[in-house]
């Protein structure tokens, strides 16, 4: 069939499996370009396929040569209907993977239901035995809990006080002022019991249990702070609570992995513009002046180089160059000082009339075009494709 974009919001309903694939191959051609990295070999990611866990999958395979088991919740294709992005970005990585005689298995389920962290365990103990890092990149709305069987949502909203600043929509370049509510009843509760630490916590204590755990394993959750324009939405809001949970639950894992010597980390990433970040109001109208002046400065990065030089400067070169909350730092250069004067200067004058031009608003677009593979450069889309993909492991 001929795959095009079908665009509501800030979700797009199709995917394309070349342009899939063709951003695959870039990362991989990107972390090879950077040469070998002495890491872990034998890596769990769980949020595997998208965003961050895709690049930390890909560093630890084509970087580091690592065995990679990787869980996700993606919708495989059907006739007529292309599968999610994740789905055909995990089939091109497993397609690659192998061809170079790496092991990599994929999980496509709930990630925080007790069956997919079995399961998980399972194939561990069946294949590799134990791991050495296991990567926690999930980003979800909904989590049903284990225990419970409750569904929890999550919301993105100020804590104490509305909030109104700028946002744009970035498919028209709209630039508006958006208001929204503080959060109420359940909504910090809720977003923390879905996006905090708790369920990092239940992966690890499982792996752990099970012996599936080497001896000095790492594990690492990402965190975004950002700046104060976002503030009251983003890390003094709802979703900051949770990461500010996530945050903690590091030391909490540090000290249940004492025995075999095992440490929990938390880095704090770049923003970027991924499936769960395009849906933040403020945030696409912070990211496109970001991407203006990083771009301007040389220092932009893309999911695959902030993963990338994470591993190969932070995580094994032996200084994790921790800040005063134990955390590492690899969005060092978003927050520069420089950077940051630079977009709150653009900020106070941003408007739909000059946003062309001192904002990114057309890398933003792309990159968005580019989760769900399209306008990728080298794929022809007029050509009829296949929709109806595999990933290797699954077949
Ligand atoms: P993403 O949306 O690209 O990736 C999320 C991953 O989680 C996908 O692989 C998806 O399949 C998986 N997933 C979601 N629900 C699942 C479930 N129930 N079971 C199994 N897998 C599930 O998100 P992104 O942006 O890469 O986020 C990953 C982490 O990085 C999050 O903690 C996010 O807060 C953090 N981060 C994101 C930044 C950004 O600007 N995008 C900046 C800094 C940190």
């Amino acid at each position: 069939m001929i795959i095009e974009p079908r665009v509501r919001g800030f979700i797009c309903l199709t995917s394309h499996p070349k342009g899939c694939e063709q951003n695959v191959i870039n990362q991989i051609e990107y972390v090879k370009s950077k040469g070998k990295i002495e890491g872990a070999k034998k890596v769990l990611v769980i949020g595997a396929s998208t965003g961050f866990g895709l690049a930390s999958r890909i560093t630890s395979a084509f970087g580091s040569d690592a065995a990679t088991i990787g869980v996700f919740f993606d919708k495989p294709s059907s006739p007529g209907r292309p599968g999610s992005p994740g789905y055909y970005n995990t089939a091109a990585f497993e397609k690659h993977a192998h061809a170079e005689g790496l092991y990599a298995k994929s999980i496509n389920g709930d990630a925080f239901s007790n069956e997919i962290k079995t399961q998980t365990i399972n194939l561990i103990k069946e294949d590799l035995g134990q791991i050495d890092l296991v990567i926690y990149s999930l980003a979800s709305p909904v989590r049903t809990h284990p225990e419970t069987g409750k569904r929890f949502k999550s919301v993105l909203k100020p804590i104490g006080e509305v909030f109104s600043n700028k946002t744009v929509d970035f498919h028209t370049g709209k630039v508006s002022e958006v208001t929204i509510n503080p959060a109420e009843g359940d909504d910090v509760e809720n977003t923390v019991t879905v996006m905090g630490g708790e369920d990092w916590k239940m992966w690890m204590d499982a792996l752990k249990e099970a012996d599936a755990l080497s001896e000095g394993a790492t594990t690492i959750a990402y965190s975004y702070i950002g700046p104060e324009v976002t503030k009251p939405v983003y890390r003094n809001g709802t979703i900051g609570a949770a990461k500010d949970h996530l945050e903690a639950t590091a030391f909490t894992i540090t000290d249940h992995l004492k025995s075999i010597g095992g440490k929990a980390y938390v880095s704090v990433n770049k923003a970027l513009v991924t499936q769960a970040s395009s849906a933040i109001p403020v945030i696409p109208l912070y990211i496109s002046l970001l991407y203006k002046t990083m771009k301007e400065k040389g220092i932009h990065e893309g999911c695959i180089e902030q993963i990338q030089r994470l591993y190969s400067e932070r995580l094994f070169d032996g200084d994790l160059a921790l800040d005063d909350k134990g955390r590492i730092r690899i969005d060092d250069w978003e927050m520069r000082e420089d950077v940051q004067a630079e977009v709150v200067k653009l900020w106070e004058t941003a408007s739909t009339e000059n946003l062309p031009e001192i904002g990114d608003l057309e890398g933003y677009s792309n990159d968005f075009y580019n989760l769900f593979g399209f306008k990728v450069d080298g794929v022809n889309y007029d050509a009829e494709v296949d929709e109806m993909v595999e990933i290797p492991s699954e077949a």
